[in-house]
């Protein structure tokens, strides 16, 4: 087998009308990520020399969005596949093999474009074209073959007859291609058809009558060449990528109670014996532990989450979850937050921009901000670290051991030594010394027959 590799052209530059959005259609996101990046990913891990991304509509966002994952070239009018193709003659030299991709097939897998590749290079083919047989073919080019069951050409769902609209094998948009024979071709193509587009599928058509080997290969799986045109297939695609992760980490002994409602990225990575409850969505990376149980009704993203956690009724984004940490339920753990091994947050806590030591317990109510929290630390009901002062963040810093009772404020920056007691209902806007007890709140009278005196 030639093992010499091959480029990619990826289209990516029409405006994808059929959304009915401002935002270029490859650039939806599905699974963490956008459509385009789904397939220059899929590319890259098939082994692909370069990528290039032929861009057009929302070029600078679609610039912007794949960064230095591929190499762009621009398409300035949007006159068709084919038109699309040739932007990429110059970065192609004579004797490379080219797949084409469409940047919005998003379920594509590195598998299914290796073993495409493979074929077209074992049958020694000067054109392949990838297809496969959907249960509704509305809205692709249909494959048309010969009495023989040989390739014969390609007909766009727009300009087909009755009868070929009925073929349900079509054309998934992807081809690999020798360019010594591709480029020729494709200067012969011309746009009299019913859209007056420049269309790819065309050049099979004219290799085809020049007698050249055209390969039209099946595909296995119809739902990983899925194309999306519309926000109804992007949900449809999206319920296919996310089952497909959910099976995956079924197999490799995640129990997932309820995977139709259960969201997690392909990025994200889970240990063993973990529970997934529930009305979960697990974003971006994502890394937990092994036996956690996390859920139901909770979101994460960019958190790690150490062996043994609970969090139930939790959203966390960019944290650190110790193990054996119970949290929840009804938590709000913001940015730059790490939470450390066998720590207690309860009902109604936020937490940001902190640090909570081992087996501290925040169990209800409380605010903390920009704080540095040490180890066996208990904060009564209702705490909060006044952190904002209408200009500057300020820290607050509880040391070991501390108590903290109910109810009361740190006004930061400010520090509680350890272990120290602050009295319930406590302002403290002076540093507490270790092993004090500070009480800052008005001393309590008792007027007594009080109620005698007023009647
Ligand atoms: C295309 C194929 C159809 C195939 C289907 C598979 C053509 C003419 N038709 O149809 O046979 O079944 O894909 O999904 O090729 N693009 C450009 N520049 C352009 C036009 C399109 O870069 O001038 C890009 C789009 O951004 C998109 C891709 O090419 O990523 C496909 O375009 P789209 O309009 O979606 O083609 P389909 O009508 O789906
Ligand atoms: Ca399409």
């Amino acid at each position: 087998m030639n093992t010499k590799g091959f480029s990619t052209i990826i289209l990516a530059a029409g405006k994808g009308t059929r959304m009915k959005s401002s935002l270029p259609k490859v650039l939806h996101r599905i699974g963490g990520k956008s459509m385009l990046q789904h397939v220059i990913d899929a590319a890259e891990d098939a082994g692909a020399t370069q990528n290039i991304v032929v861009v057009g509509f929302g070029r600078d966002k679609v610039e912007t969005a794949i960064g230095n994952t591929a190499r762009i070239v621009v398409q300035q009018e949007q006159l068709g596949t084919g038109h699309a193709v040739l932007q990429a003659e110059p970065l192609i030299t004579k004797n490379d093999t080219v797949m084409i991709l469409c940047g919005d097939t998003p379920l594509l897998t590195a598998k299914i474009l290796k073993n495409f590749y493979e074929s077209h290079i074992n049958t020694g083919a000067q054109a392949s074209v990838l297809t496969a047989v959907m249960p509704d073919p509305a809205g692709y080019g249909r494959i048309i073959r010969n009495f023989n069951g040989e390739f014969k050409k390609i007909v766009e769902h727009k300009d087909a007859s009755i009868s070929e609209k009925a073929i349900t094998e079509v054309n998934t948009g992807i081809y690999c291609f020798n360019a010594a024979s591709l480029f020729p071709a494709l200067h012969q193509v011309g746009h009299d058809n019913a859209q007056g587009e420049y269309y790819l599928p065309d050049v099979l058509e004219i290799l085809q009558k020049e007698n050249e080997k055209i390969n039209a290969i099946a595909a296995d799986n119809y739902e990983s060449t899925l194309g999306i045109n519309s926000r109804e297939q992007l949900a449809h695609a999206e319920k296919i990528l996310h089952h497909r992760k959910n099976h995956q980490l079924m197999n490799s002994g995640v129990t997932i109670m309820d995977p139709d409602t259960t969201y997690i990225d392909s990025t994200v990575v889970i240990g063993q014996d973990t529970v997934i409850y529930p009305s979960t969505w697990l974003q971006g990376n994502c890394i937990i532990g092994a036996n956690c149980e996390i859920g139901p009704c909770s979101r994460f993203s960019d958190t790690v989450i150490k062996d043994g956690a609970i969090i139930s009724f939790t959203y966390a984004h960019d944290c650190e979850i110790g193990a054996n940490a119970t949290v929840g339920p009804y938590v709000h753990l913001r940015p730059h937050t790490k939470i450390a091994a066998n720590v207690h947050i309860g009902n109604f806590v936020e937490v940001k921009n902190s640090n909570v030591g081992t087996g501290t317990k925040l169990p209800h109510l409380s605010y903390i901000g920009d704080s540095d929290i040490g180890s066996g630390v208990n904060m009564g009901c209702g705490c909060i670290t006044v952190n904002y002062d209408g200009k500057n963040k300020h820290r607050t810093t509880i040391e070991d051991n501390a108590f903290i009772g109910c109810n009361s404020n740190m006004v930061a920056p400010v520090k509680i030594g350890k272990n120290s007691y602050v009295g319930a209902g406590s302002t403290i806007t002076k540093d507490v010394p270790d092993g004090s007890l500070a009480v800052g709140r008005a001393r309590q009278t008792n007027i007594e027959k009080w109620h005698d005196k007023r009647n």
